[in-house]
């Protein structure tokens, strides 16, 4: 275990100072009236309440610290970075992000160029916008402009990101949301097959969807096709393997850009170090962030090959150069943090110990089928879900207040779960991304606590 140093806090001045001031995201304000974690540090997989309490983090944060909690040696390379040099806008050169911007390319196999920005909603904004702008380039007499992206997806909070996103609960408050620039099709989300087929008799009817509703929007209007491999939020959609390879086949058909959002599949958590590299893909946009720096400091990405490339270089007169900027992009202590974490991704082979990890975690949760409530167990690496039904037959889900009591029982016990919302047109879904480090007893742990809070939660359904 690693040696960590926990702070003292007064614990009741800072819930007094945060309810009185902070506006948090998602949560209730009076949830956190009435439970309020206030964590202090952490290490490896676990994190450190106030009074000391100790919980394992089953979902590394947001599905980010791939590289586990109280890696110091973070801290000493921002420190000696910002002592260097902190910030420098992203308009000229800095080293750590040429460094990191050629680590990623290397890790893609070359020919690719990066586009910094903070977050993941940012690096899928950023993508859209790459996507409208080589479209005008490309195809000055069309307008190419419209996405294909799936209902039941995520792909970030700001409005573009939402609107492309396929969540109508986490829309609803915000709506309308521009006009048709993204056009929604049936997920890949076998066990609620849109289609009410059943793999692989369906033919793969979501991906014949997709060139469906190319043709019916008019090819010649869009620019590309957004997916993120194995979709999270939804609770964590594991597609079938010719999906993916589907999809591209299209996109190349039709000319059509393929946007792959690696916002969480990618760094490792699925057992490689990028999801897509599973399928036999090559996207023209991949979305980066969270792992990128496993939430040390806020950086994400957006990478577009050189094919794409090509279409922002040029003479300066002829004003093809990227059309956006922001602020912090690039920005150097993020940048070399960013790094110090894919090298500490490769060297303790987080991706393959992800795999062999994911498989020990999906054989522990497949032992929680003996539960009647349990009606689906899937996951990929260290990215994995348990889906609750109230009765296998009709698939209903449980209720969100029942799936919110199994949280806290778990965290009761020490241990963080995650929970994809139901009402989202999804399931009731347990949710897991532990850090890429996690150990078998702790996996253990993790499965013997999930075990107790269903059975738990079968006796209060009666
Ligand atoms: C697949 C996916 N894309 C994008 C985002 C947005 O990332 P961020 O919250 O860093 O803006 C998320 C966030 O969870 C996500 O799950």
């Amino acid at each position: 275990m690693t040696p960590i140093e926990i702070p003292h806090v007064d614990r009741d001045a800072v819930v007094r100072q945060d309810l009185r001031s902070v506006l948090h995201p998602i949560v209730p304000p009076k949830q956190l009236e009435e439970q309020q974690l206030v964590i202090v540090a952490g290490h490896d997989s676990t994190v450190i309440d106030a009074d000391g309490r100790e919980y394992l983090d089953a979902m590394s944060g947001l599905w980010c610290v791939n590289i586990g909690y109280g890696r110091v040696e973070l801290a000493e390379v921002a420190a000696e970075q910002m002592r260097a040099l902190a910030y420098f806008p992203h308009t000229a050169i800095n080293l750590p992000a040429a460094r990191l911007a050629d680590r990623l390319n290397a890790l893609l196999g070359g020919g690719h160029h990066v586009y910094f920005v903070n977050s993941g909603s940012e690096a899928n904004e950023a993508g859209f916008k790459l996507a409208r702008q080589y479209a005008k380039q490309e195809f000055p007499g069309q307008f190419r402009y419209k996405l294909i992206t799936r209902y039941l997806s995520y792909h970030g909070t700001t409005l573009g990101a939402l609107a492309a996103g396929g969540m109508g609960d986490r829309k609803v408050k915000f709506e309308p949301l521009g006009g048709n620039d993204f056009v929604h099709v049936a997920p890949a989300y076998c066990y609620r097959c849109p289609f009410g087929l059943t793999y692989p008799a369906c033919e793969l009817a979501c991906a014949k969807n997709i060139e469906a509703t190319i043709l019916g929007e008019g090819p010649e209007t869009v620019a590309g096709v957004l997916v993120e491999p194995i979709m999270s939020g939804v609770g964590v959609a594991v597609p079938p393997d010719e999906y993916l390879p589907a999809v591209a086949e299209i996109c190349r058909k039709y000319g059509l850009l393929l946007h792959v959002d690696e916002v969480i599949n990618g760094f490792g958590r699925t057992g490689k170090m990028f999801a897509h590299q599973h399928y036999g893909v090559e996207p023209d946009i991949l979305a980066l962030a969270k792992g990128i720096s496993s939430a040390y400091l806020p950086i994400g990405a957006t990478v577009i090959t050189d094919r794409v490339f090509q279409s922002f270089y040029g003479d300066p007169a002829a004003n093809r150069h990227v059309a956006q900027v922001n602020t912090y992009g690039g920005h150097p202590a993020a940048a070399a943090v960013a790094l110090r974490n894919i090298e500490i991704i490769l060297e303790e082979r987080l991706a393959d110990r992800a795999a062999e990890s994911g498989g020990y975690l999906l054989d522990g949760l497949q032992t929680l089928r003996r539960h009647p409530c349990v009606g689906d167990v899937r996951g990929k690496g260290l990215l994995a879900a348990v889906e609750l039904v109230m009765d296998r037959q009709t698939k209903e889900p449980i209720p969100a207040p029942q799936m919110q009591s199994l949280a806290d029982f778990c965290l009761a016990r020490g241990v963080i779960v995650g929970r994809a919302r139901s009402g989202a047109g999804g399931g009731s879904t347990i949710v897991l991304a532990p850090p890429l480090v996690i150990t078998r007893p702790e996996i253990d742990r993790i499965v013997a606590v999930l075990d107790e809070a269903i059975a738990a939660m079968g006796r209060s359904l009666g």
